[in-house]
């Protein structure tokens, strides 16, 4: 299945919480559910995010119990609320929700066939995410050489998506193509989304792989053992900064200083043209016990301080290219953006 579905009023969604042990699904039948979900991270990714978001929204037109289309737009408004809240760097969140509830104003329909229709447009946002990675992975496959070996970090695989995924899906489309590549598949402290995820996507596609701790990817890319860095991205700002994964930064850094490209793979839902810089994207601070626990077990003492940033944000300079469904962006990104995106709306 995909990583997200809506059947008969009811939000499926693989519960990423528990891969690789376990395949199991959530249900949601009401919209708090679904934010509940995105919150603990059974469903996480920012595309992915974003569809499940625009599911709780259909649900919760589902659940007003609203007569008149006043009252029903302010249900809507209220589960908006609260599923903006969950997370607050994927923009994609954000971008989803601002679609359904643009969306619900400007139908000239009553609130029953409001209903049927926040349903279907939340089902063309998902089935367009699917669309919109298709492409990308075409794009993004085309960076890559025969032969390269390729650090990636975090999961950005079909389980951060709708399918197929975003930086993951052009390696997965490199080796379809018959390229002979190999991924360094970044752990990614501290929730492990690469042991736990990118690397059993990777399994299922028969991609060869090496699973490495995060601090090992400086001694990979120093000794000319990896040629390329491929990353997703949970919001770009307008001048190119990435905000991606904890840990992106420092990869990009020493990708550079070893001349290794750096890409960041991502749909145009994940940029924000309403900032200029990195440095206006929200963080995301997480509970301590992500830090101090690994599967329930403590590795701290008790009592320590503890930050956990979810995020952060590499500066514009460290990328060598921005893969999306439009074409890949390249320096000077600020202005190569502008154009790309005046066109996407124009
Ligand atoms: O905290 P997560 O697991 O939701 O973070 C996910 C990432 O940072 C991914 O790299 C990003 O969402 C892009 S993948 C489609």
């Amino acid at each position: 299945m995909r990583t997200i579905e809506m059947q008969n009023g009811i939000v499926k969604m693989i519960d990423q919480r528990k891969l690789p042990h376990a395949v199991e699904i959530v249900e949601c039948r009401d919209y708090r559910a679904v934010a509940h979900a995105i919150k603990d991270m059974t469903i996480r990714g920012a595309p992915a995010i974003g569809a499940a978001a625009a599911f709780g929204l259909a649900l919760a037109a589902r659940e007003s119990d609203a007569t008149t289309r006043e009252e029903f737009l302010l249900d809507l408004d209220n589960a908006a609320k609260i599923l903006r809240a969950t997370r607050p760097t994927a923009v994609n969140l954000m971008w989803a929700l601002d679609r359904m509830l643009k969306f619900a104003r400007t139908q000239n329909a009553g609130v029953n066939n409001l209903r049927d229709a926040l349903a279907a447009e939340a089902q063309r946002i998902a089935d367009e995410d699917v669309e919109t990675n298709r492409k990308m992975a075409q794009f993004g496959a085309s960076l890559i050489d025969d032969g390269d070996t390729i650090i990636h970090h975090c999961n950005t695989g079909p389980l951060a998506t709708v399918d197929i995924g975003t930086a993951l899906g052009c390696i997965i489309e490199a080796h379809r193509q018959g390229k002979k590549i190999h991924v360094l598949v970044d752990e990614t402290r501290p929730r492990l989304q690469g042991a736990r995820l990118t690397t059993w996507e990777l399994q299922q596609y028969g991609v060869p792989m090496t699973l490495i701790a995060d601090n090992a990817s400086g001694y990979y890319l120093r000794k000319g053992l990896a040629q390329k860095c491929f990353v997703g991205a949970d919001r770009v700002a307008a001048n190119g900064d990435v905000a991606n994964k904890i840990g992106t930064y420092k990869l990009a850094v020493v990708a550079k200083e070893n001349g290794a490209p750096f890409y960041a793979v991502m749909p145009t839902t994940t940029i924000d043209m309403t900032l200029e810089n990195g440095d206006q994207i929200p963080i995301e601070e997480r509970d301590a016990r992500e830090v101090t626990h690994i599967e329930g077990v403590a590795i701290a003492p008790d009592g320590v301080r503890v930050g956990n940033p979810a995020f952060d944000v590499t500066p514009n300079k460290y990328i060598t290219a921005l893969v999306t469904e439009r074409g890949i962006v390249r320096t000077p990104f600020k202005k190569n953006l502008l154009r790309m995106m005046d066109a996407a709306s124009g």
